[in-house]
């Protein structure tokens, strides 16, 4: 199997299921946030505060695009990866692109006590996931090679799905 990019909203379950296909495939995961937030010496929130979006969007495709070489891994994007072209052509090039979904109720719940996200402070309510989800439906669809919703399923599960899944796409587009 190629590398493994896990794309999706916020609360989509991205890094679970990548701690737990790590298990299962004894691949390196990547956790772009916690990889970028290394990097920089400062928290997402700090990153956003202090150095602005457009600063740590950049250093997303910059991320991106060293994972070109390598043995393959599993990478757990962060939800705005998908947003720009140039990201989505990285990921393309050398590796399956896995969209987790879950509905806005779903996303709600997993996020609701967490604060290391800048964009959902003070938007913690299903209006607003929903509008954000919906703003970005399309190129998250645009970019996926699989899909799978995680809303009603174990970790277990989706791991198994998205490992039957990469398998066949794998096959079918060589
Ligand atoms: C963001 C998602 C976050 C993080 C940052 C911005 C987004 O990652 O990269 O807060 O734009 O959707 P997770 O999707 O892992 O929460």
């Amino acid at each position: 199997m190629n590398n493994v990019f896990l794309i999706g909203f916020m609360g989509a379950g991205k890094s679970s299921v990548s701690h737990r296909l790590h298990q299962l495939l004894h691949r390196e995961v990547i956790e772009m946030d916690a990889c970028i937030a290394q990097k920089e010496g400062m928290s997402i929130q700090e990153i956003f505060a202090q150095k602005g979006e457009p600063y740590f969007r950049a250093c997303e495709t910059a991320l991106l695009e060293s994972f070109t070489a390598g043995a393959p891994r599993i990478v757990s994007c962060g939800g705005g990866v998908p947003m720009r072209e140039e990201n989505v052509a990285a990921m393309r090039r050398c590796g399956t692109i896995v969209l987790l979904t879950a509905r806005p109720e779903v996303i709600l719940g997993r996020v609701e006590h967490d604060h290391s996200r800048p964009l959902l402070e003070g938007h913690k309510d299903v209006p607003y996931i929903s509008a954000l989800m919906e703003q970005r439906r399309p190129k998250y669809e645009a970019a996926a090679d699989i899909t799978v919703d995680t809303s009603d399923r174990t970790i277990e599960e989706v791991c198994r799905e998205i490992i039957k899944l990469a398998a066949q796409t794998e096959t079918t587009t060589k």
